[in-house]
């Protein structure tokens, strides 16, 4: 992990060893809220360029077949029940200047999130909860490496029925897709995942919030379920690849792609949320990386 600013770190002369090398970019960038989070948020304009200012180093360090997937939440106009489209906004400008393709949107519903925003949602019931994020995946080629076999989700009940019994309901449907017995009859292992993710950001007590408290460190406030990045890790890259996060947080996505076998490197100007981090890691894994944890990029 890389104590320090994304925009300075990543431009240090010993990360050119990176350069063209990196397969994912996987990072949740500080969003652009009205409460400001404690380390600190831009608005308007100035958070538009200063999001995008991060394309041509990222782009530098991807491989040609590489991927960007930023994670960003809503936001809503200051004083007001109406949405901002800031995040949008901040999302196709970078996508745009910095020659990208957009692969796929990705929505990750939060079905445990606490209803929000509270003023028109639970006192004026006037809004309803807004409990996704929103993933845009990124690539400088229309055909980067991915393969959704790695993500396949388990089969529901019903599916495993109808496939043992292959009593599939063929035929065309009112979409005009035609449905073949063959097709659909087959056990592929799983069903293909949608871009919607489902996942509970509900975590009470885990090993990194063990280690924060028995340590004395402040939790990070803005902390990503890891199955966040582990589904973007296995689906966009192999065992062996390398996993960036520019802005690093708690190192969700370090310790998403230490344990699927995958090198990475973090990014995180607050040494608070860096020494938080290593109660992410056991014994075995912090002796491996240890005199890394600061200042040089950490590798498995
Ligand atoms: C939304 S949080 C990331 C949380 C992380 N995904 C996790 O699960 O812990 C954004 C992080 O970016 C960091 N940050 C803010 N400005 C930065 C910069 N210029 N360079 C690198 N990191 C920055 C913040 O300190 C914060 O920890």
């Amino acid at each position: 992990m890389l104590v320090g600013e994304s925009e300075i770190v990543l431009s240090r002369p010993e990360l050119r060893a990176l350069k063209g090398k990196v397969q994912l970019i996987f990072t949740s960038p500080p969003f652009p809220l009205n409460h400001k989070k404690k380390y600190g948020n831009l608005r308007g304009g100035d958070y538009v360029m200063w999001l995008a200012k991060f394309g041509p180093i990222m782009r530098e360090l991807l491989k040609p077949d590489g991927s960007i997937v930023i994670e960003l939440g809503n936001s809503w106009e200051e004083g007001h029940p109406t949405m901002s489209t800031l995040p949008m906004r901040a999302l196709l400008y970078f996508q745009e200047q910095n020659f990208l393709h957009l692969c796929q949107e990705f929505i990750c519903h939060n079905p445990a999130r606490l209803p929000s925003p509270a003023e028109w949602v639970t006192v004026r019931r006037i809004r309803l909860k807004d409990s996704y994020t929103r993933l845009w995946w990124l690539s400088p080629d229309r055909y980067p490496k991915a393969n959704n076999r790695n993500v396949l989700k388990p089969y529901s009940a019903a599916q495993t029925k109808l496939i043992e019994s292959g009593k599939f309901n063929t035929g065309r449907r009112p979409s005009q897709f035609v449905i073949a017995e063959k097709k659909f009859a087959k056990n592929n292992g799983g069903s293909i995942s949608p871009n919607v993710l489902s996942i509970s950001n509900t975590r009470s007590r885990d090993g990194y919030q063990e280690y924060c408290r028995t340590n004395d460190i402040e939790f990070h406030p803005a902390r990503m379920p890891i199955e966040l990045p582990k589904f973007f890790i296995n689906f966009l890259t192999s065992p062996g690849d390398i996993v960036l996060d520019p802005f690093g947080g708690s190192n969700t996505t370090g310790a998403a792609a230490d344990e699927l076998g995958r090198y990475w490197v973090t990014v995180e100007p607050n040494e608070s949320y860096v020494r938080g981090s290593m109660g992410r890691f056991d014994a075995k894994q912090l002796q491996r990386y240890s005199g890394r944890l600061s200042g040089k990029a950490s590798r498995r």
